[in-house]
């Protein structure tokens, strides 16, 4: 029971630490006070042509979804202020204010152009577990402009909205079955345990009936599944429906306004039904909406009761970006900073300005130590005259005492020597605990209040635990570097940069090496077609003699001292190779010319190429702060994305190097995405895992480096077949096969980011031990992928994870229990019946495979006929009998069933109804198919095609 407890406080842990989710790209902050949403940002991205009736729509959007969320919580919240960030390439207005710490990458509601994936259907970005908020939710133009069209498909805008808030904000998921495009599936119809086979929605009270997608006709029982053909769908009778919830079900049916709950005295109408094995009761244990919702801060403890109010129109402010980005450098030069600290920083900086910062930024240098001077004004960096000025005010020497405050006020007036501060970034890099006033609490209001952007590096473990807080409140971003980890101050510095002015550099390589005397380093990077221009090899030492380079093109040309793209400045080479670079592999050589080690290191990036979206990788912790106590196992987890635009990029080789206190040793983990442990959704390009090996108190920093030189990466694409929008005519193509996902194959290719610090605290001396104290992850993802009457046999099929959560080696064992009745099960696992060995027919009860690979096993029942239904759940548990939480429960059916028996032929007579212009029944069916079906795009060339072919109103889903 203890253990069981430890879970579940995992589990609260990590749902309520939402306002924190990440520490670096995180979300904008929206407030929810006195039942009123402020500070929700609407982004509107560069490249959509401007356009001002997207400005106007999303305003309409907003106030009917403001209403209807209103209604939908029951009188508790609603839009109150929403901010709309116009592109600046779009034209200035006067009601425009400037931005400051607004930013499209951070913007809770993206308008952009579509995902492949998803086409103009709205959809939210949601990595985490039950109760954990989405990153943000994406509109495209055209959804947003053409009222009629997304009404069409997707029903009323305000309740569409409302349905992707609860992804959103409460982290909700779909209550539909679905097969999504990158493979993840969930059945769209189950056994219940009442008998019978039931669809997968909620309330079970929606009306409506079971139909084949294809022909019409009614839908047969599948003896290998004991329920519906995989083209089976529901279709709700929109006229007839009574049932009131739910928004994550069916939200375009007009009676429905409410979540679902749980609630015995609540409306029956909107009660939960927790049986139906969708992806929101498989990741939420079967809570309800409503019990997830009141998990939330947003309503958590009776916060923000039902408050009668006049309007619920919301407030609007437009932003729009500035043209031109400002970053001062803000450099302690205190006396801490004496010796290695100021060389380092001096190195990083220089090759910040010389090879991150583009043309056209301005960048000002502010140092610090008892008292602040600029030391280089604010100026745009338009020639390379303008970048030696800079690199020759950067600091080399130190002394004195440390005034973060008076840092931090001098790059204020850096900023507003040049025009209006807001929107400007400071970069703050310190390595101490400030001693003289004024302190940085003293001027987080003025920062505020001028809205500028505090980024911090902390330079050293004893920097002040405040920098933390000073970049979350002020919307900048937070990084640790160890003394000697030139790698990661540097990551520091382009993350920042990145996030900040929207760079678009790529990072292909960070390497600190220690090089032993007179012997040659070879390395190798991979450049890959997405990237090549300006690509920059840049080696720099701090000690010693200088070294050689010699860097090789795929061609074999050899690239070293002498040739005139070969510089040397003081202590950094740097091999700028001219154009684009070739794709391929490039082999470098170091050769260390001194007798004594030397620690050299090597940063080699590049830029994307025109018209071609490059591989980019940003990474998240869950938490920027943990209290861990023995008595309460804790892990957060981490997270990294690799896209190519919106594409997720599967199949790469993700790590993570931990840099962990006291003596910053390295630990480095492997991130999968394969759905399991602490990986929310399989395929979508966000690999993560948790991470618990805490070895003392104090600051953590991570890095994530991805690769491709196995090969094995592919980017998914939507398979058309499967995408087009129109129901398939040959009920053979791929509608159930989960597994079945589409891609594109990638060179090999190499990234590196940073994904900022974390800060732990309560650690027990000497570091957590966690042999065998965790217990693995809960399973959610069971699936029953077989049935049968002749052998009275069940298949089952889910992810193995690992001893500890999802990691270490395999369980120890699996406990597999069942009954007929799923609350029964549901309510008391540990009494229900469990599977013993003898009931194994194949697969193991006590050797789980390797964590993250499929488990199968075949169970024999002890009972089949008709209304035999049982239903199943597992656990995972290892050698000292920890075991992860009950995973989702599945029922399967043991009566006989016959062969289905088709109508001659079901393709012919498809094709034969779509040539006649069977239009109505091609119209149900394409709306239904667009509108619940949301993981899937749709074309909207045949899209509207289909639209337009409706003439039946009825079939529109009224308003
Ligand atoms: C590449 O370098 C050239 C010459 O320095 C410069 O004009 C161009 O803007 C650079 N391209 C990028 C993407 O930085
Ligand atoms: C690096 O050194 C090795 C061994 O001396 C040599 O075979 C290789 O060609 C060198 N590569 C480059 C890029 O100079
Ligand atoms: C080189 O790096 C190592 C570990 O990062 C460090 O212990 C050592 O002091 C460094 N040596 C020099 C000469 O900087
Ligand atoms: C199966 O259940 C149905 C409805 O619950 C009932 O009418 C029927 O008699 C049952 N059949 C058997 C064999 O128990």
């Amino acid at each position: 029971m203890a253990k069981m407890a430890a879970v579940s406080l995992i589990l609260l842990l990590s749902a309520f630490v939402w306002h924190s989710q990440a520490v670096f790209n995180r979300p904008n902050e929206i407030k929810l006070e006195n039942n009123e949403y402020t500070d929700v940002l609407v982004a509107i991205h560069k490249d959509v042509p401007e356009d001002q009736r997207i400005v106007d729509r999303l305003k309409e959007i907003f106030t009917e979804a403001s209403r209807d969320l209103y209604v939908a919580t029951n009188n508790r919240a609603f839009f109150k202020q929403v901010k709309i960030l116009i592109p600046n390439t779009w034209s200035k207005k006067p009601e425009y204010l400037p931005a400051g710490t607004e930013t499209f990458e951070r913007a809770n509601v993206r308008v952009d152009v579509p995902n492949p994936l998803y086409g103009d259907n709205p959809y939210v970005q949601q990595k985490g577990g039950c109760g954990e908020g989405g990153d943000y939710m994406h509109l495209t133009p055209q959804y947003v402009v053409d009222k009629p069209y997304g009404e069409m498909y997707w029903g009323p805008n305000g309740k569409t909205f409302v349905h992707e808030w609860g992804h959103l904000r409460w982290g909700l998921f779909d209550e539909y079955g679905f097969d999504g495009a990158t493979g993840e599936s969930y059945p769209h119809f189950y056994r219940a345990s009442v008998g019978g086979v039931e669809p997968t929605r909620c309330s079970a009270k929606v009306a409506g009936n079971s139909q084949h997608m294809v022909t019409g006709a009614p839908c047969q029982l599948i003896p290998a599944t004991g329920v519906y053909e995989p083209e089976c769908r529901f279709y709700p009778d929109f006229s007839g429906n009574r049932a009131t919830a739910s928004y994550m079900f069916m939200h375009f049916l007009s009676e429905v306004t409410g979540f679902c709950h749980s609630d015995p005295e609540g409306d029956p109408l909107s009660y939960h039904n927790r049986e139906a094995p969708n992806k929101h009761n498989s990741v939420c244990g079967g809570q309800s909406a409503w019990d997830v919702m009141n998990k939330h801060q947003d309503f958590a403890g009776g916060a923000n009761r039902p408050r009668a109010v006049e309007t619920t129109d919301p407030d609007f402010v437009l932003l729009q970006q500035s043209d031109f980005f400002r970053i001062v450098l803000v450099l302690d030069v205190s006396g801490s900073m004496q010796g290695e600290p100021i060389r380092r920083l001096n190195q990083v900086a220089r090759r910040f300005i010389c090879s991150t910062v583009f043309f056209g930024t301005s960048v000002g240098v502010v140092t610090f130590s008892e008292d602040a001077s600029i030391d280089h004004p604010v100026v745009s960096v338009n020639s390379p005259a303008v970048r030696n000025d800079l690199i020759a005010a950067v600091p080399t020497s130190t002394g004195g005492a440390t005034c973060i405050g008076c840092g931090l006020l001098k790059g204020i007036e850096a900023l507003e020597d040049v025009g209006p501060p807001q929107g400007g970034v400071l970069l703050l890099v310190t390595d101490g605990e400030e001693n003289r006033d004024p302190r940085i609490s003293d001027v987080i209001p003025e920062l505020i209040t001028k809205r500028v952007i505090v980024a911090t590096i902390a330079f050293s473990r004893g920097a002040d635990p405040l920098l933390q807080s000073l970049a979350l409140r002020t919307g900048g971003l937070s990084f640790f570097s160890g003394i000697h980890d030139s790698t990661a101050l540097d990551n520091a510095f382009s993350a920042t940069f990145e996030a900040t002015a929207g760079g678009k550099g790529v990072k292909l390589l960070s390497e600190d090496k220690i090089i032993t005397g007179r012997q040659t380093y070879a390395n190798h990077v991979y450049v890959d077609n997405t990237v090549g221009e300006n690509t920059t090899f840049s080696i720099s030492w701090l000690d010693g003699r200088r070294p050689t380079v010699t860097v090789e093109t795929p061609l074999g040309l050899v690239i070293t001292e002498g040739n005139p793209i070969y510089d040397v400045t003081s202590d950094t080479i740097t091999i700028e190779i001219p154009g684009t670079a070739m794709p391929g592999k490039w082999a470098y050589n170091i050769t260390n010319n001194g007798p004594d080690e030397q620690n050299i290191t090597v940063i080699v990036t590049s830029n994307p190429l025109n018209n071609n979206e490059p591989i980019t990788v940003t990474a998240q912790v869950s938490t920027v702060s943990l209290d861990y106590s023995s008595s309460r196992p804790t892990a957060l987890k981490i997270y990294a994305s690799v896209r190519r635009g919106y594409l997720p990029v599967i199949g790469a080789v993700v790590k993570v190097l931990i840099e962990k206190p006291p003596h910053d040793q390295v630990e480095e983990i492997t991130l999968l995405d394969n759905g399991a442990g602490a990986d929310g959704a399989r395929n979508d390009g966000i690999y993560s895992r948790y991470f618990f090996g805490f070895t003392a108190n104090g600051r953590y920093g991570v890095s994530v480096k991805v690769d491709n030189t196995q090969g094995d990466a592919g980017y998914i694409v939507i398979n058309r077949a499967r995408s087009s929008g129109a129901p398939p005519l040959n009920p053979d193509t791929g509608y159930t096969s989960g597994g079945n996902v589409q891609q594109e194959p990638l060179e090999q290719f190499q990234r590196m980011t940073t994904g900022g610090v974390f800060e732990v605290d309560g650690v027990p001396s000497g570091g957590v031990s966690t042999r065998d104290m965790l217990p693995p992850s809960r399973v959610d993802d069971l699936a029953v992928v077989e049935v049968s009457y002749a052998d009275a046999t069940v298949t089952l099929r889910w992810t193995a994870l690992g001893d500890d959560f999802d990691q270490g080696g395999p369980a120890h064992y699996v406990e597999i229990r069942y009954g007929h009745h799923f609350d029964q099960l549901a309510d008391d696992f540990h009494g229900s019946a469990s599977v013993n060995h003898s009931q194994v027919l194949q697969g193991s009860l006590t050797s789980p495979p390797e964590p993250g690979s499929a488990q199968t096993i075949v169970i024999l029942v002890p009972d089949r006929g008709d209304n035999v239904t049982f239903v199943f759940a597992v656990r995972m548990c290892d050698e000292a009998d920890n075991c992860g939480d009950p995973s989702n429960i599945v029922s399967a059916n043991l009566e006989f069933i016959p062969e289905p028996v088709y109508v001659n032929d079901t393709v012919a007579w498809a094709i034969v109804g779509c040539a006649l212009g069977v239009a109505v029944l091609a119209t149900i069916l394409a709306l239904f198919y667009c509108k619940v079906w949301k993981p899937r795009s749709i074309k909207p060339a045949k899209s509207a095609q289909l639209a337009s072919a409706n003439d039946n109103p009825a079939f529109v889903p009224t308003v």
